[in-house]
């Protein structure tokens, strides 16, 4: 699956096959994808924590309410990220985009390889990514956890081109 079509393939799954593992060697092909995003100042102000335990995936849907398919799916990527790498930028920073775009080529890697896939928001919901960070022993900020597993569903596609929402200048 070439960039164009993996890009329109995606969609958000709410259903998985349960009881899926997902190789290694896949796993690592999504890591280094998201590595492979930019970032501001080439900062990479980003930590990946790969879960697979099943108690913890039962536990995560416990402190985030809009991610009960993960039980059955075969693991979350939890993209965390460092306010701290750029000081100098005023208000947020930069990292919420940064740890976005590995957010999404993570989605969009996934899909190449035939995995379905759904980005569950965390920040800047600081209860829920307080609790998340707690949960999985991590100091830096859970920004999104990404869903990973087979899919058990085929929606329909929500994205389109809208020629609204462009302005060409000419
Ligand atoms: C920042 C962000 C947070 C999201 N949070 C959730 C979520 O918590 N649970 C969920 O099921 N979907 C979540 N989604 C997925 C959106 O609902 C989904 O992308 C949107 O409805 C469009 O559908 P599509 O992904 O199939 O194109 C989130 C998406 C983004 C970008």
């Amino acid at each position: 699956m070439d960039i164009t079509q993996a890009i329109r393939a995606r969609r958000s799954i709410r259903k998985y096959k349960a009881g899926q593992t997902i190789p290694r060697e896949h796993v690592e092909l999504m890591l280094e994808a998201a590595m492979c995003a930019p970032s501001a100042c080439n900062s990479r102000p980003w930590e990946f924590v790969v879960v697979e335990n099943a108690e913890l995936r039962r536990q995560i849907t416990q402190l985030h309410p809009y991610c009960r398919s993960l039980p059955d799916a075969a693991m979350a990527i939890v993209v965390c990220g460092h306010p701290e790498a750029l000081p100098d930028v005023t208000g947020d920073g930069f990292w919420p985009q940064d740890c976005a775009a590995a957010t999404e080529n993570i989605l969009l890697q996934a899909t190449g390889l035939g995995y379905g896939t759904c980005w569950c928001g965390v920040y800047p919901d600081q209860a829920r990514a307080g609790a998340l960070a707690k949960l999985l022993d991590v100091e830096a900020v859970p920004l999104s956890l990404i869903i990973v597993g087979v899919p058990n569903e085929n929606p329909d596609r929500r994205g389109f081109l809208d020629p609204t929402r462009v302005k060409y200048l000419r």
